[in-house]
């Protein structure tokens, strides 16, 4: 993408949206009230506003090769803590995709230097399931089932913080796991069990 078109799309934005409302942006620099923090991949084919047809200052984003949130990363554990805590939101989304360069990656015997640590949580998904994963022949199922198991992992992740245990017992926040489906656009709900996650694990990490 040319650097000038950036700025000449933007130029374009700005002019759509003071055409709209005049005030657009002296609104937009108010405050912000996100009810929703998503969790996606880096993928540069994976939007997360324009797949979710989010305008600016609703949506409170995340993204990260491979949608995680490892239980030592300070990025997502800050954000979670803000989004849920100071923010308020009330949904956790994490989504992930069909055909992930990230998943693929964790699938292959392969040293792929400071990527090793980062695609470690996915091969901890991977051994988690072996049993299940192990037993899709077909190679590309796998891979999917990968995708969507990375994902329930990652809000099994999620619940296991402290903001949101806390926001759940006062306020009933929800996490829900979704797949972006690259190969028709569609959002797909894995309809994870939140609540039925959350007390299976907590006897483990229950924090308060
Ligand atoms: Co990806």
């Amino acid at each position: 993408m040319d650097l000038q078109q950036i700025f000449n799309n933007n130029h374009e934005w700005v002019k759509e949206k003071l055409k709209i409302n005049p005030d657009y942006f002296q609104d937009l620099s108010k405050t912000q009230n996100p009810k929703l923090l998503y969790i996606g991949c880096s993928d540069s084919r994976v939007t997360a506003e324009e797949l979710m047809g989010a305008k600016p200052g609703e949506v409170f984003i995340l993204r990260n090769i491979a949608n995680l949130v490892p239980n030592t990363d300070l990025c997502s554990n800050a954000l979670i803590n803000y989004a849920v805590s100071h923010l308020k939101v009330e949904h956790v989304v994490v989504c992930g995709h069909y055909n992930c360069g990230g998943v693929k990656a964790a699938m292959q015997s392969a040293d792929l230097g400071i990527l090793n640590p980062w695609l470690r949580n996915i091969r901890d998904v991977y051994r988690l399931h072996r049993v299940e994963l192990n037993a899709i022949k077909d190679e590309e199922e796998k891979y999917k089932r990968l995708v969507e198991l990375n994902v329930q992992e990652q809000c099994i992740n999620v619940i296991k913080t402290a903001d949101v245990q806390k926001a759940y017992r006062d306020r009933n926040i929800t996490v829900h796991g979704w797949v972006f489906d690259i190969y028709s656009g569609k959002i797909i709900d894995l309809e994870i069990n939140f609540t039925k996650i959350l007390n299976d694990i907590m006897e483990i990490y229950r924090l308060s």
